[in-house]
């Protein structure tokens, strides 16, 4: 299965298969945007346009195979750039004659770990961190979802980018943030926040306004406090929704982090509840996880007759 990912500032392609083995996975993480400071819908979706093209050819040169179906993002996302991406796989599928798969993007980050541990199935709680996601989800079947918590304000990959933007650090601000934070040794600053309420759902809008109070602080510090505030709350609320679970999977971009998966790990342990987190190349925007998401379980195709927008119109 040829798969394709432009919902947002990623340019991706990837060939898989139907054992999940990844047969070639080709990123290309748009740097245009990085001068703006922040993703601009406009360049995103014209960069996708001119960069596809070569990132599918690469994709099918290194799995060297003929794909017999197709998979792409067809929401949520910026929507021109998930139009290059529809428009693109129907126009592929059409002229091979094979079918196209229109998948969710929180899907595919729901289903990346299936590359790396093929038998991981549900029932499993899932905890999706993204730029625009926060969610804690039972997968209680194959395409049965029941959401059990969602932030009420800001994604936690959100929280970190603007937090970033705060502390003058570049895009993408999660690494950035996380990699300063390295250098702060100890040292924290409590950054009240009101994160430890009591509600089950998460809120990170308190704990930005808490940063910028402290903004003539250490910057270290205020990173390390930031992204420690951040990994404690979503380890809190994620040791709440374990009871009578057995399996926990951590995915999305902010899953790449690394203080968040060892905490999670521990929380897991804590219950012992089997954990599983993709490698960090596979937490993050990639077209391998809309394949492995498109395999998971038997789906309808889409229609090749109906246009993009009404494709789109499905989110
Ligand atoms: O899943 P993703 O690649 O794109 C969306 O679907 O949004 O997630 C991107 C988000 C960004 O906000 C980025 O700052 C964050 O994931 N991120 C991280 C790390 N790597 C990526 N946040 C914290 N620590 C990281 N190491
Ligand atoms: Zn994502």
């Amino acid at each position: 299965m040829l798969a394709i990912e432009t919902s947002c500032d990623e340019t991706a392609a990837a060939v898989v298969d139907r054992d999940f083995r990844l047969l070639s996975n080709i990123v290309h993480s748009q740097v245009e945007h990085e001068a703006f400071g922040g993703v601009v819908p406009e360049v995103a979706a014209r960069r996708h346009l001119e960069l596809l093209p070569g990132i599918v050819r690469k994709a099918l040169d290194s799995a060297n195979v003929e794909p017999r179906s197709v998979a792409v993002t067809i929401g949520p996302g910026l929507i021109g750039s998930l139009l290059v991406g529809v428009g693109f796989a129907k126009a592929y599928a059409l002229s091979k004659g094979i079918p196209v798969f229109g998948i969710h993007h929180i899907s595919g980050h729901l289903h990346a770990i299936l590359l790396e541990d093929p038998q991981w199935s549900p029932p499993f709680l899932a905890l999706t961190v993204s730029g625009g996601h926060t969610e804690l989800v039972m997968v209680e079947a194959p395409g049965a979802y029941r959401s059990i918590a969602r932030t009420r304000d800001d994604a936690a990959g959100e929280a970190f980018d603007k937090a970033a933007k705060m502390l003058g650090l570049g895009i993408p601000g999660g690494p950035k943030l996380s990699k300063l934070a390295e250098s702060a040794g100890s040292e924290r600053i409590r950054l009240s926040g009101a994160l430890m309420s009591d509600q089950a759902d998460f809120s990170f809008s308190g704990l930005k306004t808490a940063l910028r109070r402290n903004l003539h602080q250490d910057k270290a510090v205020l990173a390390a406090s930031f992204e420690d505030a951040i990994v404690e709350s979503l380890c809190q609320k994620t040791d709440k929704a374990l009871a009578g679970v057995s399996k926990l999977v951590l995915t999305g971009g902010v899953a790449a982090n690394q203080k968040l998966r060892k905490a999670m790990k521990a929380v897991a342990d804590d219950n012992r509840v089997r954990f599983a987190v993709p490698s960090a190349e596979l937490c993050t925007d990639n077209a391998a996880m809309i394949g492995a998401a498109a395999l998971a379980y038997p789906r309808e195709p889409l229609d090749p007759a109906a246009s993009p927008r009404a494709l789109l119109e499905l989110f």
